[in-house]
């Protein structure tokens, strides 16, 4: 299943990630892909808006894991936001514990996830963004159709043109 959005602004990648964040729930892990300055870190914190996560969003580049306290439909979940960039073995994710935020009172945000592909759960939803500079965006979500079909309904799809 994908599904391909547009986005002229940071505003609008920031919306959109804040819809996707409204479909989101406990144990939902989603890698962002994109290039250096694509968008990833301004999509994560539309996410955190949805979750009514409190405090400044900022970009975990150097400290590699930040962790929020957010709420969903008012019960608490973490928000647990990640940047592997600078990992340069998958063996390096388990030390500073990548996996315990695969857990279901987690939502787990990965940008550069590509280290550690082999260990995402097999229902993650991969959000693409393509783009950088002052281009426009295109994103694109991308994840099983069983799972993802149905949990993305409430994306605004009159705006969004479905691909395959
Ligand atoms: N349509 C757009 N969507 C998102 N960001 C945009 C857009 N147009 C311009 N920008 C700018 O691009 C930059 C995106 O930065 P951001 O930190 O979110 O990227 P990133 O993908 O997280 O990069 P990195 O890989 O370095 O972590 C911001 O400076 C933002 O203002
Ligand atoms: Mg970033």
């Amino acid at each position: 299943m994908d599904y391909r959005v547009t986005s002229a602004t940071v505003e609008q990648t920031r919306e959109w990630g804040k819809q996707l964040g409204g479909c989101l729930r406990g144990g939902d892990v989603v890698a962002l892909i994109g290039d250096l300055g694509a968008g990833k870190t301004a999509f994560a914190q539309g996410v955190g808006e949805a979750f009514c996560v409190k405090g400044p969003m900022t970009s975990p580049t150097f400290t590699l894991i930040h962790e929020y306290l957010g709420q969903i439909k008012g019960t608490e979940v973490r928000l647990v936001h990640m940047d592997l960039y600078r990992l340069n073995h998958p063996e390096e994710a388990e030390v500073i514990g990548v996996e315990d935020a695969f857990q279901e009172d987690a939502v787990c945000l990965i940008e550069w996830p590509q280290i550690i592909e082999d260990f995402l759960p097999e229902d993650r939803l991969i959000v693409e963004i393509l783009g950088s500079g002052e281009q426009p965006r295109e994103i694109i979500f991308r994840g099983d159709e069983r799972t993802w079909e149905q949990r993305l309904k409430n994306i605004e799809y009159e705006k969004a043109r479905r691909i395959r």
